[in-house]
């Protein structure tokens, strides 16, 4: 199949582009598009077979499920059996915007895009293209990241046409994504709803608007996460991946960066804006300041993707403790990292 690359501006959408778009979705084909957070590969949430397509094209298991992309917010109730009050209130408040709710699902969507489980996952995105083409497509897409299983997700087009080229119909340019970090997904099927995969919205943010919520145990331990796409090795660089944190963590960074490169390696480190000049062996890629982490997050991927074409075979990394989205890009870097972390301040055995 011949992918073509089509560039759409939010601001002024071409509506035969998008129509036609619509149209390829509606009769099974599969379509990415950009939302605010990342780029999506979407189908038809209706056709248990443009399910099955975006597990292939993707090589990503078929028991972890697609969330189910709406346009308007009262098409919940065409999805969903059961919308308790707390997800109906959260939703009011952050849609359209990086949430995605888990909530009981209705016999219409199959099990193919919910992997199996008789639950939902519901995201109204803010994009203008995505909701242009969900409107379009006359039905519900779903949409994983659109991005081969296991790489960092895709914040351009570029990125996308990387992994996907010749597995879907069209790729919609809307730029680089806004936001760079996929959606907070916030379980209602339990009580206190749980926070299931970090994001934009943190849990601070959250309990403002619906009191106390968890975080999935999973997401900091070795224990099963509940979002079944987040058990997997995800984000991965080709390069072995570690985080180095603490005091003296810059240090840390400059002499194991100095040990690779006298065993012939190539070394990338990401750091701060302000810690760039501190390193001055390796290949550096800064991140946002310390003032700016939504650039961090938005560069993330971008640059986890540029290690690999750069052909780094080690990355050591910063810690990004950031107060409002810290949660979520430590939770990427983690598992990019596949948790290896160096703290310099606990003691060595
Ligand atoms: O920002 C986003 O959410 C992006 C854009 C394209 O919307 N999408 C995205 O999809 O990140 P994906 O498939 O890469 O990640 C969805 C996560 C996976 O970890 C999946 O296991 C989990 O959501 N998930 C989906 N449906 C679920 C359900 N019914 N119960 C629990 N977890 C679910
Ligand atoms: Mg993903």
């Amino acid at each position: 199949m011949k992918t073509r690359i089509l560039e759409v501006s939010e601001e002024h959408i071409d509506e035969n582009i998008i129509r036609e778009a619509g149209r390829i979705i509606k009769e099974g084909g599969l379509v990415a598009f950009p939302t605010e957070t990342v780029y999506g590969l979407g189908g038809n949430a209706f056709d248990p077979q443009s399910a099955k397509k975006i597990y292939a094209a993707k090589g990503r298991p078929s028991d972890n499920p697609l969330i189910v992309h709406i346009a308007e917010s009262g098409d919940l109730y065409k999805v969903a059996a059961e919308v308790p009050e707390k997800a109906k209130k959260l939703s009011e408040e952050l849609w359209p915007g990086p949430l995605t709710i888990i909530l009981k699902k209705l016999p219409v969507v199959p099990k193919e895009t919910t992997g199996g489980l008789d639950t939902v996952a519901v995201r109204l995105p803010s994009n203008r293209i995505a909701r242009a083409l969900i409107r379009a497509s006359g039905t519900f897409i779903a949409a994983p990241s659109a991005n081969r299983s296991g790489r960092p997700s895709t914040t351009r087009a570029s990125h996308v046409a990387e992994d996907l080229d010749g597995q879907v119909e069209m790729i919609l340019d809307g730029g680089g994504s806004a936001i760079g970090l996929e959606s907070t997904i916030v379980d209602f099927t339990a009580e206190p709803p749980v926070i299931l995969r970090p994001g934009y919205y943190n849990k601070k943010r959250i309990e403002e608007i619906i009191g106390p919520v968890e975080a999935d145990a999973g997401l900091e331990s070795d224990a099963a996460p509940k979002a079944p796409g987040m058990k997997y090795r995800h984000y991965a660089p080709k390069a072995e991946m570690t985080i180095v944190e603490g005091e003296g963590a810059a240090e840390r960074i400059r002499e194991l960066v100095r040990e690779k490169e006298e065993q012939g390696k190539k070394a990338a480190v990401l750091c701060s804006e302000e810690h760039k000049d501190l390193y001055r062996q390796g290949f550096v890629f800064p991140l946002g300041g310390a003032d700016n982490e939504e650039e961090t997050a938005r560069k993330l991927f971008d640059v986890l993707r540029k290690t690999d074409e750069l052909g780094a075979d080690v990355i050591y990394s910063e810690a990004f403790n950031t107060p409002n989205l810290g949660t979520a890009i430590m939770n990427r870097l983690q598992k990019a990292a596949g948790h290896r972390i160096i703290n310099t301040e606990e003691v060595q055995e």
